[in-house]
């Protein structure tokens, strides 16, 4: 039995072991969410996923049936100005009502979500990608923050700074704990990231490479065999780049934005040319596959819970390496 690593994350949430896997839409649904809580960390189903908050709902109420543990709900919002869509106050008011532990904001301030949040009782991670936000959302009263480098997977925001230098300056200048988000895929990272003041990850793309992901076998070959030198970033020229697996779409996207495209020609490219950006019948030389990095860290596909063992185990014999190097 590895040892177990605990930390104001861990505390904070009730959870085994610090290792949060971000909402990733259209996979993070009830059932791969299920397998990760139950392995002893926490996983975000995705509120974008649904169309609507009922929806959300329905799934929130499956999650119930598949897991006693803590879990949450990622609510993603566009980087835009105005108001918070109503939609998305829908969505917290179902994951109010339906007594979720903690939710995950990204995409612009969650200020706005953090009184309805508070008033019920749910935690609130806010990811982002700078330690100038990480200290707004301090001060708008988040309970925790995830902080992404510049390896990372999803929108990676325009900072251009890696985990490594970023990481130990939020840690440096916030009182909450803060979260590695990103570029860690394995014992290494893992330890790395707590050895340098974080008080838990928060892993994206090494869970899609995971027998229990929602996604095919075609895609997740892609995942495993494409090296952290082949990831490149799409949607730069509307200050939203998202790293992806460099493909034929990504291609088509570069040259798109190359040429000054309008929003909706550069979202309708991204999209391939379909109506959503799920992955259902999507060949994986043309699809859009959202990944960080640590995509070349990746070895092979396995069961979620052993993912989370091996990192556990990994981190373990490197505390014994790291012990006795300090004479
Ligand atoms: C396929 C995929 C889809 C993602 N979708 C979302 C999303 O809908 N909302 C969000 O906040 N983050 C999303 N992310 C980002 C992850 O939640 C997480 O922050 C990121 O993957 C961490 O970096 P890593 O991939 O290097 O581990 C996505 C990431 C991937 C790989």
């Amino acid at each position: 039995m590895a040892k177990k690593f605990k930390t104001k994350i861990t505390e904070m949430l009730d959870i085994e072991h610090p290792i949060l896997c971000g909402g990733m839409q259209w996979l993070s649904r009830a059932e791969f969410v299920a397998e990760v809580c139950n392995a002893g960390a926490l996983g975000f189903i995705t509120a974008e996923t649904f169309p609507t908050a009922e929806d959300l709902r329905e799934e929130l109420r499956k999650m119930k049936t598949l897991t006693d543990r803590p879990f949450g709900v990622n609510i993603s919002m566009i980087p835009e100005m105005g108001n918070i869509p109503e939609r998305t106050m829908k969505f917290v008011d179902v994951v109010c009502d339906e007594g979720v532990s903690v939710v995950e904001t990204a995409g612009r301030s969650p200020a706005p979500l953090v009184p309805r949040l508070k008033e019920g009782g749910v935690k609130i991670i806010h990811k982002m990608t700078s330690v100038r936000h990480a200290l707004s959302a301090q001060k708008a009263g988040v309970d925790a923050v995830a902080l992404l480098g510049f390896g990372s997977g999803g929108h990676i925001g325009l900072e251009n700074v890696a985990s490594f230098i970023s990481l130990p300056l939020a840690v440096r200048q916030l009182d909450i704990p803060v979260v590695a988000a990103g570029a860690v895929a394995d014992g290494r990272g893992f330890l790395g990231a707590l050895a340098m003041g974080a008080e838990g990850v928060l892993m994206g793309t090494r869970f899609l490479a995971t027998d229990e992901c929602p996604l095919g076998d075609e895609i997740k070959r892609v995942y495993v065999e494409t090296p952290e030198t082949n990831t490149t970033l799409i949607m730069s020229s509307i200050l939203n780049p998202l790293r992806c697996v460099k493909n034929a779409l990504t291609d088509d996207v570069q040259a798109l934005e190359a040429r000054g495209a309008s929003l909706e020609q550069i979202i309708d490219a991204v999209r391939g040319g379909r109506k959503s950006t799920g992955y259902e019948g999507v060949e994986p030389k043309k699809a859009l596959l959202p990944c960080g990095q640590s995509i070349g860290l990746i070895e092979g596909i396995k069961p979620v819970k052993q993912v989370i063992e091996d990192i556990l185990a990994e981190a373990e014999a490197l505390l014994g390496r790291l012990n006795a190097m300090a004479v």
